[in-house]
C-alpha cells in the first residue's frame, strides 16, 4: 500500500503531503481498493453543520475488499485465528476462503430471514468466530450492524435495540469468560420483552446450557444456515451508506449511537493498521479487545481484513486459568504484533515475573496500547518485560467517534516517549484549545484537544439525533471537532493525552457516563440524589466513587450498598459498579442548584487540602460532613 512510512523522514513527508494536498493523498490510498464505481469527488465537508463525505459517489462493498479481493492472492492464508476461553479446547484457523464462504452462507441466511439493505441487526455475542461472521454478513447485504458488548445488562441492551429499531438480534445460548458462564440468551429474552421491533432472534449454541425458546421468533444458528449456499453477491453500497452503529457513553444518561459509513472507514482503518503497526506479510497480529468495542470493529475485523492480515480473536480473559494466559497465547501462536489496554498491563505487572519468564516471547516485534493514558511505570514494564527492550510501543490514541487512530507512533519509526501518544497520523490536524476557545499556537502548551480537518473514518452522526452530534462535538469550538480530552503538546510537538475533561469516566478502558450510573442508582426507592465522580485507581486507571443522598438514613448501610451494586449491574452492566459508595445527607451545590463535581472529585481523589473556594456554595457545611464520612 502507498504512503506507508518506512523511515521517520517518510512519515514527515507523508504527513506534510496529507495536510497540503489531502484529497490527492487519500485518493491515492482509496485507489488501492476494489470499487464498483469510482468516486466523483474525494471530499465534501462543512464542520458547522456538521457534514462530512468522503469518496463521494463511490460504490463498493467493504466485504468484497475484506474477503473476495484476497481470494486469489491469499485464499489459503488464515484470516482469523481463534483462541478459545479454555486452553484445552482446540483453536480455530479460518482461511480467507473459509471466512468468505461462511460469511456468504450466513448472509444468505439473513436474507432468508427477511433482512435487507438498511435494516438494523443487533449482535450480542461472545468472542467466537461467528461474531465476526455475523458482522461481515450484515455488511455483505448492506444491513447495519449494532454490536452490543456482551457484558451489558438486559436494560442497556433493550435501550440500544430500541434506539436503532433493530429488526433482528443474533446471540448465543451463553458465553464463557474465564471461569464464568453468562446466560446471554436469558439476558436477551429479558430485553426483548420491551423490544417491539425485533422479529427474529438467531441463537448460536456455544455453552449448551438450557434456554427458553420463543416459537416463531427464535431459531438456532445451525438450523438457520442449513442448506444455504456459500455464494452471495455483495450489495453495492454508496461510500456514505451506513456500515454500522456503535454505542458509546455520553454526558447524559442516553448512550450515543455513533454512525460509521463504508468507504472512508475502510480506507482509513486498513491504512492506519498497516502503517502504525508496520504489519508485514505473514505476521500474526493479536488485538485483545472485544468486538463489542470500536477497537474490535476497526482493528480486529475491518482494518486487518481489508489489509489482508491474519487477525487473532480471543474468547477469554487475561487472568484465567492463570495470570500468564496472554503470554502463553503469544508463545503458542507465535504472535508478532500484540495490542492490549493499559488496565490489563497494570494488572499483569503486579504478578510474579516468573509468569512472564516461563514463556517464549521472542516472536513479538511490536506492542500496542489503547483505551486510556498509559502511566510511565506500566509503559516501562511493558517495554522491558514483554518487549525485552526491543519492541516499539505504539500508544494509539483514538475514540469510538474517530473510527481509527488519531495520534500514534509508527512502530519502530517514530521515536517514542513513555506515556506519550506522540504525533498525529497522516491526515490528522490536531488543535490544542485554551479555556477561552482560542487555539494555542506552538509547542509547550496544554489545553483541550480538537481536530481541525476531516479524516475518512470519522463518525458522521449520532443515529437519529444529528443535533446532539453537532452539540456534543462541533459546538464547543466552532469549526472544529472536540474530542472531550485534555492534552499537552510538549516542546517537541509530542502529544500526551491527560484524560477526559467531560462527564465520562474511563474505568478499565471502558467509557462510562456519570449520568448513566447516577440514573441507575437514583432508581433505588430510598435514593434521592446521586453524584458520581472518578478517582485514580492503581489497576483500572480510574474507579467510580458514588456520593448517595437517601430519603431516609439507611437501616443497614452494607445492605443498601449491595442493593445499589446489584441495581447498577442490572441497569447498566457489571462494568459500571462503583468501587466506593458514600452515603451523604446532601451534595455540594452552587446557588443555581448545580452539583459542584469539582469538589467531589477532589474529595474522591483524596486531594482535600485544596478544595478551592467553597464559600459560594448554597450549602458549604455539607463539605465538612462529606470529608468526615466513610466510603466503602
Ligand atoms: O479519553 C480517551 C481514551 O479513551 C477515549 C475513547 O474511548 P472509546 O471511545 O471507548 O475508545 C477506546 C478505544 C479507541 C478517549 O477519548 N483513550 C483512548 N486511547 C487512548 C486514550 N487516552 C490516552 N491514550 C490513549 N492511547
Amino acid at each position: 500500500m502507498k504512503n506507508i512510512s518506512r523511515s521517520f523522514e517518510d512519515y514527515l513527508k507523508s504527513y506534510r503531503r496529507s495536510i497540503e494536498q489531502p484529497e490527492a493523498f487519500w485518493e491515492e490510498l482509496g485507489a488501492e481498493f476494489r470499487w464498483r464505481k469510482k468516486w466523483d469527488r474525494v471530499l465534501d465537508w462543512d464542520f458547522m453543520k456538521p457534514e462530512v463525505k468522503w469518496f463521494v459517489g463511490g460504490k463498493l462493498n467493504i466485504t468484497e475488499n475484506c474477503l473476495d479481493r484476497h481470494l486469489e492472492t491469499r485464499g489459503d492464508q488464515n484470516a482469523i485465528i481463534w483462541e478459545p476461553n479454555d486452553p484445552g479446547e482446540e483453536p480455530a484457523y479460518i482461511t480467507y476462503r473459509e471466512l468468505h464462504s461462511k460469511v456468504c452462507q450466513f448472509a444468505n441466511t439473513l436474507k432468508e430471514q427477511g433482512i435487507k439493505k438498511g435494516d438494523r441487526v443487533c449482535i450480542y455475542m461472545p468472542m467466537v468466530p461467528e461474531l465476526t461472521v455475523s458482522v461481515l454478513a450484515c455488511a455483505r447485504i448492506g444491513a447495519i450492524h449494532s454490536v452490543v458488548f456482551a457484558g451489558f445488562s438486559s436494560r442497556s441492551l433493550m435501550e440500544r435495540i430500541n434506539d436503532a429499531s433493530c429488526k433482528m438480534i443474533i446471540t448465543a445460548d451463553g458465553g464463557y469468560r474465564g471461569d464464568k458462564i453468562t446466560g446471554l440468551k436469558d439476558i436477551v429474552d429479558e430485553a426483548l420483552v420491551d423490544c417491539p421491533s425485533i422479529e427474529k432472534c438467531i441463537v448460536l449454541k456455544r455453552t449448551g446450557q438450557q434456554i427458553e425458546f420463543v416459537e416463531g421468533r427464535d431459531l438456532w444458528w445451525d438450523e438457520a444456515i442449513e442448506g444455504k449456499i456459500d455464494i452471495c453477491e455483495p450489495e453495492i453500497m454508496d461510500s456514505e451508506d451506513m456500515l454500522f452503529i456503535l454505542y458509546t457513553s455520553g454526558s447524559t444518561g442516553k448512550p450515543k449511537g455513533m454512525v460509521h459509513t463504508c468507504g472512508g472507514y475502510m480506507v482509513y482503518t486498513a491504512y492506519t493498521f498497516l502503517n502504525a503497526f508496520q504489519y508485514k506479510e505473514g505476521d500474526i497480529y493479536w488485538c485483545t479487545a472485544d468486538v463489542g468495542w470500536i477497537t474490535g470493529h476497526s482493528y480486529i475485523i475491518y482494518g486487518p481484513l481489508a489489509a489482508g492480515a491474519t487477525s487473532m480473536m480471543f474468547e477469554g480473559v487475561p487472568s484465567w486459568p492463570g495470570m500468564d494466559r496472554f503470554w502463553e497465547v503469544v508463545d503458542k501462536h507465535r504472535v508478532n504484533i500484540f495490542y492490549t489496554a493499559p488496565t490489563a498491563i497494570r494488572a499483569l505487572e503486579k504478578c510474579d515475573p516468573a509468569l512472564v519468564e516461563r514463556h517464549d516471547l521472542s516472536s513479538l516485534r511490536v506492542l500496542g496500547t489503547v483505551g486510556e493514558p498509559i502511566n510511565e511505570e506500566a509503559w516501562h514494564w511493558y517495554h522491558d518485560m514483554i518487549g525485552k527492550g526491543r519492541c516499539p510501543i505504539v500508544d494509539t490514541y483514538w475514540q469510538t467517534e474517530t473510527g481509527g487512530f488519531m495520534i500514534s507512533p509508527i512502530a519502530g519509526i517514530t521515536p517514542t516517549k513513555p506515556a506519550f501518544a506522540t504525533l498525529p497520523m497522516p491526515g490528522i490536524v490536531p488543535a490544542v484549545m485554551n479555556e477561552d476557545g482560542k487555539e494555542e499556537i506552538g509547542n509547550g502548551v496544554e489545553g483541550r484537544l480538537c481536530i481541525k480537518f476531516p479524516w475518512p473514518s470519522m463518525a458522521r452522526t449520532i443515529y437519529g439525533d444529528h443535533q446532539r452530534f453537532h452539540d456534543t462535538y462541533f459546538s464547543g469550538f466552532p469549526n472544529k471537532y472536540f474530542t472531550g480530552d485534555g492534552c499537552r503538546r510538549d516542546e517537541e510537538g509530542y502529544y500526551r493525552i491527560t484524560g477526559r475533561v467531560d462527564d465520562v469516566i474511563i474505568v478499565a478502558g471502558h467509557n462510562l457516563g456519570t449520568a448513566e450510573i447516577e440514573n441507575a442508582i437514583d432508581e433505588h426507592e430510598n435514593v434521592c440524589e446521586t453524584a458520581v465522580v472518578g478517582y485514580p485507581h492503581d489497576i483500572k486507571g480510574n474507579a467510580v466513587h458514588a456520593f448517595v443522598n437517601c430519603f431516609h438514613p439507611p437501616k443497614d448501610e452494607d445492605d443498601l450498598r449491595q442493593e445499589i451494586l446489584t441495581l447498577v449491574s442490572r441497569i447498566v452492566g457489571p462494568i459500571a459498579k462503583p468501587e466506593r459508595i458514600q452515603f451523604v445527607s446532601g451534595l455540594p451545590k452552587t446557588r443555581s442548584g448545580k452539583i459542584m463535581r469539582r469538589i467531589l472529585r477532589k474529595i474522591a481523589e483524596g486531594n482535600t487540602g485544596d478544595l478551592g473556594d467553597t464559600s459560594t456554595l448554597l450549602n458549604p457545611e455539607i463539605v465538612d460532613e462529606i470529608l468526615g464520612g466513610n466510603a466503602l
